[in-house]
């Protein structure tokens, strides 16, 4: 009998994130409709979704990001323009309003500036994407962790790994979705790592 060898599941899915992993398994993501990765970094949750034929772009702050993630594209996906990847910050996304079927962001969010960079951040995300389309988010808050950290200033807080990072809370997020018109396309989940930090997921459709 034929066996699928295990260690090909790594060479097809790279390191994705297993919660956008997650959304595949429901189908959520399919062949042909165009992705927005925002803040892609190196590209680790989009090298199979190139190669599995999903219009991938990209955009990120760093240059030398934008730089690896074109080269990744040449090699997996050639037929995908340079032209989709983009240095640009999330606050002024390059695109047209409803551009895009799905986005993604992740580990991004707790790097805001400040309380109206997340949320100018957010609205970007949402405006990019296209009514039915799914936003699907990623990033540290102080969920479950609530009273155990250590607040720096406002929403600020210093991490126990060293930086000092925005936290969004539940009723935060609750307000930002009320003001979306957002649906929940996923229960909210948070991931505590070692009583350190907060990993949530925040999966809307745009209705
Ligand atoms: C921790 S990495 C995550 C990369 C990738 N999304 C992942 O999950 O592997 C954070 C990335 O977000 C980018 N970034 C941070 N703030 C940003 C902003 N305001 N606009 C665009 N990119 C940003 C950084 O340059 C970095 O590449």
């Amino acid at each position: 009998m034929f066996h699928i060898p295990i260690t090909s599941l790594k060479a097809q899915f790279g390191d994705i994130d297993i919660y956008l992993f997650d959304q595949l398994l429901k189908g959520h993501i399919q062949k042909g409709m165009k992705l927005l990765d925002a803040g892609c970094g190196n590209g680790r949750n989009v090298t199979y979704l190139m190669q599995a034929g999903v219009k991938v772009h990209g955009v990120d702050t760093s240059a030398a990001a934008i730089e690896r993630i074109k080269q990744l594209a040449k090699e997996l996906a050639p037929a995908l323009p340079a032209r989709n990847f983009i240095v640009a910050d999330l606050n002024e996304l390059p695109f047209a309003d409803a551009a895009f079927d799905v986005v993604i962001c992740s580990a991004v969010l707790h790097f805001a500036r400040s309380e109206e960079h997340f949320k100018t951040m957010v609205s970007e995300l949402w405006r990019v994407l296209k009514p039915g389309g799914m936003l699907f988010c990623r990033f540290s808050t102080t969920i479950g962790l609530e009273g155990k950290l250590q607040k720096v200033d406002g929403r600020f807080y210093q991490m126990a790994h060293g930086p000092v990072w925005f936290l969004a809370d539940e009723e935060m997020l609750v307000e930002i979705e009320r003001h979306l018109g957002a649906e929940r396309l996923d229960p909210l989940k948070t991931t505590i790592v070692e009583q350190d930090r907060s990993m949530t997921t925040w999966v809307l459709r745009k209705v």
